[in-house]
């Protein structure tokens, strides 16, 4: 079986109470779950973590070289601000989904820029927390034909 991570950022662990005009009503604890179901209706494994520290999620990237086929990343505010994070995704060579559950281009200018964008086979925004339940629908196929 496959495994795949799935990785969140700063001030995600708030998801539900935080601003839920913006992010919905849904909890982390929700969205691992569905994630859990989806990933197992395509034979993947999943580690899901979030963490309000940079280096955690860098030490996440790192170990998903040894062991994962593939990473669906929300890095939150650090994608407006992390080259760290950028330079540790640059280092794994598999497939990674970026996913916004907000339509972060319809926000503020701040966050029109993404250092991760570019090092992602594709990007997710704008879809709710079903963002993640597409990003692994995604990756699963990537995975399967060896695309990345
Ligand atoms: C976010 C968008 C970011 O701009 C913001 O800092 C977040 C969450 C999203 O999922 O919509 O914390 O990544």
């Amino acid at each position: 079986m496959s495994l795949i991570y799935i990785l969140n950022g700063p001030n995600l662990n708030l998801l539900g109470k935080r601003q839920p005009e913006i992010y919905g009503s849904e909890t982390l604890e929700d969205v691992e779950r569905d994630c859990r179901r989806v990933a197992a209706e395509h034979g993947l494994d999943i580690r899901f973590h979030q963490s309000n520290r940079e280096y955690e999620i860098i030490d996440w990237i790192h170990e998903a070289r040894e062991t994962a086929s593939g990473i669906v990343i929300n890095p939150a505010a650090f994608t407006h601000t992390s080259v760290a994070i950028l330079d540790a995704l640059n280092a794994f060579d598999a497939p990674i989904i970026e996913v916004h559950i907000s339509n972060v281009h319809r926000r503020e200018a701040f966050r029109h820029h993404s250092y991760v964008s570019g090092v992602a086979s594709g990007v997710i925004a704008g879809f709710g927390t079903q963002g993640y339940q597409l990003a692994i629908q995604r990756l699963a196929h990537l995975i399967r034909t060896g695309v990345k």
